[in-house]
């Protein structure tokens, strides 16, 4: 009798420590989440970007949170709607910002286009974060090849970033077309490559039919200057279009095969997609062919000018002050064409090699918005400059900022995918 007594009390202290037990468990396993998080900074919060972080946290491709839908999201389908909490920089604490595309200094009076940011349709995109994007960056390297939009876009970058870290200048030459920038903190390096043909090319004239230079495109040779210079890069950024509507003789095989406007005689004038396709084909089979480059290639997909009441040299100009709805504007003429044509030497260079491809794909959301170009904000007024109204390079701040939310995105999600293909390969080996 008392024996069972004993033992049932015996049992019963065992069942309350096996429950216990398991309560604690399942509260561990509850708390974990929520003990990780407190341990990382607020980072999403725009506000707490005001406070010192440290630089040195490191961000390993586990801690990067990404809510689901954001995976299979099209980030490039979308609206601009307002944000109030931009710029996340100014004219004046950034000097990376390009003279001509500096409005706020030469009086563009108002600063409403700074204050949108894209949103996708499916999901939302996270503004920029410079000190997370700079911890996944870390002893990486990242090269813009093209014309001066990607120009634009590299001082949108350093401007972005500046709240962290200004990068040191380590370029080879003093020639502002090669430019290379070292963020000495984070090993990260940033280069710039002026080509805007992406194929070799020199001017044949320096007045031409047009007034602007006609030149010599030879389609099928990419130009050395970027090519051969592109194994050491983890990313590169690839961009062209704008030049590609002046006017030129066109080789293939070193031997003339059209051209476009140069109204000499027994020369053929082309479409204007014919080149723009055979200088992104000889692109993509150059970084395809180079063997020990490794790096990852976006295509920053052509992003529309905005002249209206005229062509960009004969008084063109954008003067609006709201970005467009995307149910008020369509993509067509030159615009689609053009970057139909990118794309689809994209899909053949993604299909031929074993090089990773990526589409930036920033032509609608830039389409949708005529009111953040220079416009005559790109000197002063009574200076006496051949520039026209600029109606194809953005201000800064302005709407070129948000590819760097596009491009923050997808490199995390690269960050991630390569985390999951390197957890299978490790699973993989225990096998
Ligand atoms: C910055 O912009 C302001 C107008 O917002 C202008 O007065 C000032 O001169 C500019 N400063 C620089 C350094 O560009
Ligand atoms: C900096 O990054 C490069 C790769 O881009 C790497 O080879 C090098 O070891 C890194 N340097 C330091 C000091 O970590
Ligand atoms: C143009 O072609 C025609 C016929 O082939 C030839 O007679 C003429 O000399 C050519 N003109 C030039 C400037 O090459
Ligand atoms: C575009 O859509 C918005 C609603 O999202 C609507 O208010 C507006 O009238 C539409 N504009 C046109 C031109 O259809
Ligand atoms: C600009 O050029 C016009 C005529 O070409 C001249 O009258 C004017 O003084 C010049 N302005 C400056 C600031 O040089």
């Amino acid at each position: 009798m008392e024996l069972r007594k004993t033992r049932n009390i015996v049992n019963k202290n065992i069942k309350t420590i096996i429950f216990l037990i398991i309560i604690t468990i399942i509260l561990l396993i509850l708390i974990r989440p929520l003990l990780k998080n407190s341990s990382s900074p607020p980072y999403n919060n725009p506000s707490a970007l005001n406070i010192n972080i440290p630089s040195n946290i490191n961000y390993h491709a586990e801690d990067i949170k990404i809510v689901d839908n954001q995976e299979n999201c099209d980030i490039f389908t979308g609206e601009w709607i307002p944000n109030p909490d931009a710029p996340y920089y100014t004219n004046t604490t950034c000097w990376a910002i390009h003279e001509h595309q500096n409005c706020m200094k030469y009086g563009r009076p108002d600063f409403e286009f700074m204050k949108w940011r894209w949103k996708p349709d499916g999901c939302d995109l996270q503004v920029f974060n410079p000190f997370q994007f700079l911890d996944i960056v870390r002893d990486k390297s990242l090269a813009f090849v093209g014309d001066s939009v990607g120009r634009n876009q590299m001082q949108s970058m350093i401007c972005l970033l500046s709240r962290v870290e200004y990068p040191i200048d380590v370029s080879p030459t003093s020639d502002e077309h090669f430019k290379r920038w070292r963020y000495v903190n984070y090993n990260f390096t940033l280069s710039y490559f002026w080509s805007p043909f992406l194929v070799r090319s020199n001017e044949r004239d320096s007045d031409g039919p047009t007034h602007t230079g006609l030149f010599n495109l030879y389609l099928d040779e990419p130009d050395d200057s970027w090519s051969t210079q592109i194994d050491e890069f983890d990313y590169v950024i690839l961009n062209a279009g704008h030049w590609m509507t002046r006017t030129a003789v066109y080789y293939e095989n070193r031997r003339v095969v059209g051209c476009r406007y140069c109204q000499l005689p027994n020369i053929t004038d082309l479409p204007s997609t014919y080149g723009y396709r055979r200088i992104f084909r000889s692109a993509f089979k150059a970084l395809n062919r180079r063997e020990n480059f490794k790096g990852l290639v976006f295509l920053r997909t052509f992003a529309p000018s905005h002249f209206e009441g005229g062509l960009w040299n004969a008084g063109g100009d954008c003067v609006r002050r709201r970005p467009s709805q995307s149910n008020e504007t369509i993509l067509e003429g030159l615009n689609m064409d053009m970057y139909m044509t990118q794309l689809d030497e994209f899909r053949v260079a993604e299909r031929e090699g074993e090089k990773r491809f990526r589409l930036l794909d920033t032509t609608e959301m830039m389409l949708l918005r005529p009111d953040g170009h220079p416009s005559r904000y790109g000197h002063w007024p009574e200076e006496n400059v051949t520039l026209y109204n600029d109606c194809v390079h953005w201000c800064l701040p302005g709407p070129i900022d948000s590819w760097a939310d596009l491009l923050h995105h997808m490199i995390k999600m690269e960050a991630r995918r390569s985390y999951k293909e390197s957890l299978l390969r490790r699973q993989k080996k225990m096998q």
